[in-house]
């Protein structure tokens, strides 16, 4: 029987889970063989999120990751994604210089990474200006509201955004504007809870909470984080399923463990011995040729 594969998640069907009010899941990958593990579990949808300069490359911050840099992650992860949605991330700097640069680096996601969507962080006015005409290219884009990594510098860290009246009023107005200038999904980050749920609820395109609480459409983990695996920090949104760290260093130790006592690798199933007659003529050539070296001499 031919395998049947399952129909690409587009925008569409993730709006249509949100008219269903059925929560969707998306992980952040970053390379061919996780996206293709996710991908493979139905997760249904893919974030190559900047946060890969945090967990994979030990970068203190999300600020110092190029475009070129996060191409190449993308371009690993839509090979291993056959079915999930895959929303490339804009990183800092590519798309803040002007109209013309954002347009054509996030095209590069597109064209290059073969990504589906593209991320980017804010709602200024050269935000919506690059988002209308992203989507008039016909460039799904995703924004970014409350807590924006890429602003961390001038935010103060990693803090709790629209927790005031004033703030939470801009950031509605916000997810209103991007939304009415043509995001079709939009990530609400370290908002309360009240907030969000109020955002996806007004809005009629899909929200994706992290830190945000169970009110929106979908949510959204690091995925060394949901593994357990980045010992960075622990912020309290994050739920454990796995200890990755600690299974990680087990493992490795039991096979230092097992080289060290030469238990690994066994010669018959991890190896492969030679031919007894073989080995045995190799041995009786090698004798007769030193022999025959010791005699010249
Ligand atoms: O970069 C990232 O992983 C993100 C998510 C945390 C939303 O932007």
């Amino acid at each position: 029987m031919p395998q049947t594969q399952n129909p690409r998640i587009t925008q569409h069907t993730l709006q249509h889970l949100k008219q269903a009010g059925q929560p969707f899941a998306c992980l952040t990958a970053y390379d061919f063989t996780t996206a293709q593990l996710l991908d493979q579990a139905g997760i249904e949808v893919l974030l190559v999120g900047d946060s890969l300069a945090m967990t994979l490359l030990g970068h203190p911050n999300t600020l110092s990751i190029t475009v070129d840099e996060m191409l190449h992650h993308v371009k690993a992860v839509t090979k291993g994604a056959t079915t999930a949605w895959v929303i490339a991330d804009a990183p800092f700097m590519s798309y803040h210089v002007s109209l013309e640069q954002g347009i054509a680096n996030c095209a590069r996601f597109i064209q290059e990474g073969h990504a589906h969507a593209v991320k980017i962080e804010g709602c200024t006015p050269e935000i919506l200006a690059l988002v209308q005409r992203l989507v008039a290219i016909g460039i799904p884009v995703v924004g970014h509201l409350g807590l924006t990594p890429q602003a961390m510098l001038s935010l103060g860290g990693f803090k709790l955004q629209a927790k005031t009246t004033e703030t939470a009023l801009t950031l509605i107005q916000q997810a209103d504007s991007l939304a009415q200038a043509g995001v079709c999904a939009l990530v609400l980050e370290l908002v309360p809870v009240e907030i969000a749920t109020l955002v996806s609820s007004r809005l009629s395109i899909p929200t994706i909470g992290i830190g945000a609480g169970n009110g929106c459409d979908g949510q959204v983990v690091v995925i060394d984080d949901l593994l357990g695996r980045y010992q960075g920090f622990h912020p309290k949104f994050v739920r454990q399923y796995m200890n990755g760290a600690v299974l990680t260093k087990e493992a490795v130790s039991a096979y230092q463990a097992d080289v060290r006592n030469r238990a690994f690798p066994n010669n018959q199933t991890e190896a492969t011995p030679m031919n007894a007659e073989t080995y045995a003529e190799v041995l009786k050539q090698l004798e007769q040729a030193e022999g025959e070296t010791h005699h010249a001499d």
